[in-house]
């Protein structure tokens, strides 16, 4: 028997990912069919501290939202609510546990369930709201497809769209002016962005964190291709490579309430390194958080609708403390915990990066 009246609470956090309006759009539709509101927590999980920042969604407020990239109700990667930062007058920032405020609101407000969508961050911290006895139904979402329990994350489509349409244009000018292009993809410490782009695009060298590359192995291969007669090449590099001999490339950036290092610049040091091996002319390119922006793929947003009506239906079901999770043909609940305790790298053996190798593509090792 349906459950009536219930009242349900939703929030997006972390980076954000197109396909997340899909996932707000199907939770209002398939709630307001059986009769529940819901509600949205802005920017994360600032509605649940402070409940000026909640919204009630009603269909008509939905309406055309699933081709919009973004998200309607804002995002963050900083605000948890176990260590928030709170600053003093005097500007001095302490981080304190805001977490027993977020379940007053959450029990004040009557609500039956909370829909958290986000990447490993926030769903960890939904996950320590659902042990501190909230229901709580997770819905992965992230560009970087790191993400256990489901086989895809949306986002990943479309970013991994805008950034073959990238090298698809880079090879021209590549081939115009004789150069080599590095382009640096995002995607953190899994390689899933890099490796399906590069193939889709074209690529002669694809890095991946799962792979520590041989800087001198992948200036072998530009040169043998320079004496095979092309002399333009595209390499593909994701944001988390590392050199055999190195460690990760980052940026002296900090931001209160952030503990995630942020990620950048393995792109131009690759850029001089192959320079420097092979003479050739040059270049590299960061491509962003483009990576992030537009209209999501059908893929993404059939993906995301799929995740949002799960996410209703396990709550009428009663499945909480779990993640929406796709397993071709169907979407299931998979336990949150199982989740977010481990990454999902690209596996080596697998048979995207055997066709990569299949075609003489350099992976750096
Ligand atoms: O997790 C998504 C992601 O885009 C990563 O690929 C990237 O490293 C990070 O977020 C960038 O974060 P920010 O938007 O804070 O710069």
């Amino acid at each position: 028997m349906t459950p009536h009246n219930l009242r349900i609470v939703i929030s997006t956090g972390g980076g954000d990912a197109p396909g997340l309006n899909a996932v707000i759009r199907a939770v209002v539709l398939a709630a307001d069919k059986r009769g529940w509101e819901v509600f949205g927590s802005r920017n994360g999980y600032q509605g649940l501290l402070d409940t000026n920042h909640l919204v009630r969604l009603e269909p008509s407020e939905v309406f055309g939202i699933e081709q919009m990239g973004g998200t309607i109700l804002g995002t963050t990667n900083k605000g948890n609510p176990f260590e928030f930062p709170v600053s003093s007058l005097t500007g001095e920032v302490t981080i304190r546990d805001l977490s027993p405020r977020v379940m007053e609101n959450f029990k004040r407000l009557r609500f039956d369930a909370f829909i958290a969508v986000g990447g490993d961050g926030s769903l960890n911290i939904a996950r320590r709201f659902a042990e501190l006895g909230m229901p709580v139904i997770g819905i992965p979402k992230t560009i970087d497809n790191d993400l256990s329990g489901t086989v895809i994350t949306f986002g990943l489509d479309t970013a991994c769209v805008t950034a073959t349409e990238a090298l698809d244009k880079l090879k021209t000018t590549a081939r115009s002016h004789e150069r080599i292009f590095v382009v640096e993809l995002m995607g953190r410490y899994a390689g899933w962005i890099a490796l399906e782009s590069g193939l889709a695009g074209g690529a002669d060298v694809i890095l991946i964190p799962e792979i520590p590359y041989d800087i001198r192995i992948v200036a072998e291969k530009i040169l043998d291709i320079d004496v095979h007669g092309r002399k333009h090449a595209i390499v593909v590099v994701a944001e988390g490579a590392v050199p055999i001999d190195g460690k990760l490339t980052t940026k002296n950036e900090t931001e209160a309430g952030r503990q995630e290092v942020v990620l950048g610049g393995i792109a131009e040091r690759i850029a001089k390194e192959l320079k420097d091996l092979t003479g050739k002319d040059t270049r590299h390119l960061v491509l962003g958080h483009l990576q992030r922006g537009g209209s999501p793929t059908r893929f993404d947003r059939l993906l995301g609708t799929r995740f949002g009506a799960a996410a209703i239906r396990f709550i009428e079901q009663g499945y909480f403390d779990t993640m929406v999770a796709l397993d071709p043909p169907t979407v299931k609940a998979v336990p949150l915990v199982d989740a977010v305790s481990r990454m999902k790298n690209v596996p080596l053996d697998g048979d995207t990066i055997q066709t990569a190798r299949d075609l003489s593509i350099c992976l750096g090792d």
